[in-house]
């Protein structure tokens, strides 16, 4: 049943795409959770307001990881200094409006997924398109993508007409 999933539950996957997604790929939450990501958090306008501290900061690092960065690449805050000592609320970094902007994209693309693949569970992360890197390639690199093999000995040449 490809097509046999209502769209509520489409809707609610969507909904907590960042969570669940972040979650599997960073593993158990820690058994303690800093005092800065616990709810009630203060300048949420994307993620769930009832988002728990291990799922906020499993969400965190799986976009610093899909995208090679820290968290001053979005956050105030001095590299080296405790977390705690972070604004996490503040968003004087344009970096972080960008990707709620990248966190709605992502949702509305893995909306329109399942009816175009077939697949209920297409989905893309921050990481398909970042890999590692601020700056997601818009063409194979070429070490991605070797040269076509050379044709086998003997084989004929096109040659234009000369
Ligand atoms: C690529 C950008 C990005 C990176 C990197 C990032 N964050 Fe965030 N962070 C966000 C965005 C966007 C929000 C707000 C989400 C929303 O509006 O729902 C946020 C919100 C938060 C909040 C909630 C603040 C509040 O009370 O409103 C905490 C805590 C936080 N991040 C911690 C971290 C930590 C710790 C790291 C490093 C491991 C990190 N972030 C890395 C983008 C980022
Ligand atoms: C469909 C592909 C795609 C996905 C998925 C995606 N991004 Fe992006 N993102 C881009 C492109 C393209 C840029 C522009 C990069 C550039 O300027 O070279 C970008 C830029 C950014 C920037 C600004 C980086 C800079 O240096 O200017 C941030 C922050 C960002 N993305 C965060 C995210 C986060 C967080 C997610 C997951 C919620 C995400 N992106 C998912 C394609 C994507």
């Amino acid at each position: 049943m490809k097509f046999g999933i209502p769209q509520v539950a489409l809707a609610s996957a969507a909904a907590i795409f960042a969570v669940s997604v972040a979650f599997a790929q960073t593993g158990a939450p820690p058994a303690n959770t800093p005092a800065f990501a616990n709810p009630p958090h203060k300048n949420l306008k994307v993620l769930p307001q009832d988002i728990t501290g291990p799922q906020l900061l499993g969400t965190m690092k799986f976009f610093a990881q899909s995208l090679g960065v820290r968290c001053t690449f979005c956050h105030v805050g001095t590299e080296g200094q405790p977390l705690s000592t972070y604004d996490f609320a503040s968003d004087a970094k344009p970096n972080k409006d960008i990707a709620r902007g990248m966190i709605r994209m992502v949702k509305e693309i893995n909306g329109n997924l399942p009816a175009i693949t077939g697949e209920a569970d297409s989905k893309i992360t921050c990481f398909t398109c970042h890999r590692g890197s601020q700056h997601p390639a818009t063409a194979p690199t070429p070490a991605a993508a070797p040269a076509p093999a050379a044709p086998p000995a003997g084989a004929r040449q096109e040659r234009g007409a000369a």
